[in-house]
């Protein structure tokens, strides 16, 4: 199975997934391509140290811009989508991918438009978000924070990130694993962080090969 992940940052969930190809965690699996719209994310450095070395890209998004003003951000997300698509992915995992995926990319990705030059899309590649909160609250950005101030707050007891389909509707994407995290009372929000991040770790390879394993389920009946 051909795994592309995309990352902005350290890409540690990234180096989660490197480490756990071809091991009982997630069986013949192999990541063929990290994307980067950020041009200093560890997360490349990680994928071209992986043995073998994975094929990285970087796409950032203002130089894309700036080369040619004419250019959107639907552009942008397509060219992104181009560079997934042509490495014919089975499923694609957005592993602290900073952007909003634009439906431009999701109407490529599904196959549902076809990408002039690009690899033809024949059935809908799955794509799924790692996300540090539990379903149904802090979506978006900065999540940990809002969620450790929550806790200070007394509006939440616990806390926990999950794996979600990426659908049009921003962070809306059915859930395909949680993991809860407890929080404790007075813990300095970087001891917080680091336990979730751990929970990250375990959770995103254990939501890749479930969904590894429904695209094999799905397969079968087809053929
Ligand atoms: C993770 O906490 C993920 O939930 C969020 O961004 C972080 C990515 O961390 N979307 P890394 O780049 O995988 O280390």
């Amino acid at each position: 199975r051909r795994i592309a992940v995309l990352i902005s940052g350290s890409g540690s969930n990234l180096q989660a997934l490197i480490d756990a190809q071809n091991t009982p965690a997630l069986p013949n699996a192999r990541i063929v391509a990290v994307v980067s719209n950020r041009k200093a994310a560890y997360g490349l450095t990680r994928a071209l140290q992986a043995n073998p070395p994975i094929p990285t890209a970087y796409l950032g998004l203002q130089p894309y811009l700036k080369a040619d003003p004419s250019r959107t951000r639907q552009d942008y997300d397509r060219e992104i989508a181009r560079i997934v698509i042509n490495e014919k992915p089975d499923l694609v995992v957005l592993a602290g991918w900073m952007h909003i995926m634009s439906e431009a990319f999701l109407d490529i990705v599904s196959g549902e438009k076809q990408l002039e030059g690009a690899e033809k899309v024949t059935r809908p590649i799955p794509v799924i978000n790692l996300h540090p909160a539990l379903p149904g609250a802090f979506d978006g950005a900065h999540a940990i924070e809002r969620v450790y101030e929550a806790f200070q707050k007394g509006e939440i007891t616990h806390s926990g990130a999950m794996v979600h389909r990426v659908i049009k509707e921003v962070d809306r994407g059915a859930p395909v694993m949680v993991k809860e995290v407890e929080m404790i009372a007075g813990e300095p929000i970087e001891a917080f962080e680091e336990r979730l991040h751990k929970t990250e770790w375990e959770l995103i390879v254990q939501a890749t090969a479930k969904v590894l394993d429904e695209i094999a389920a799905l397969e079968g009946q087809h053929s």
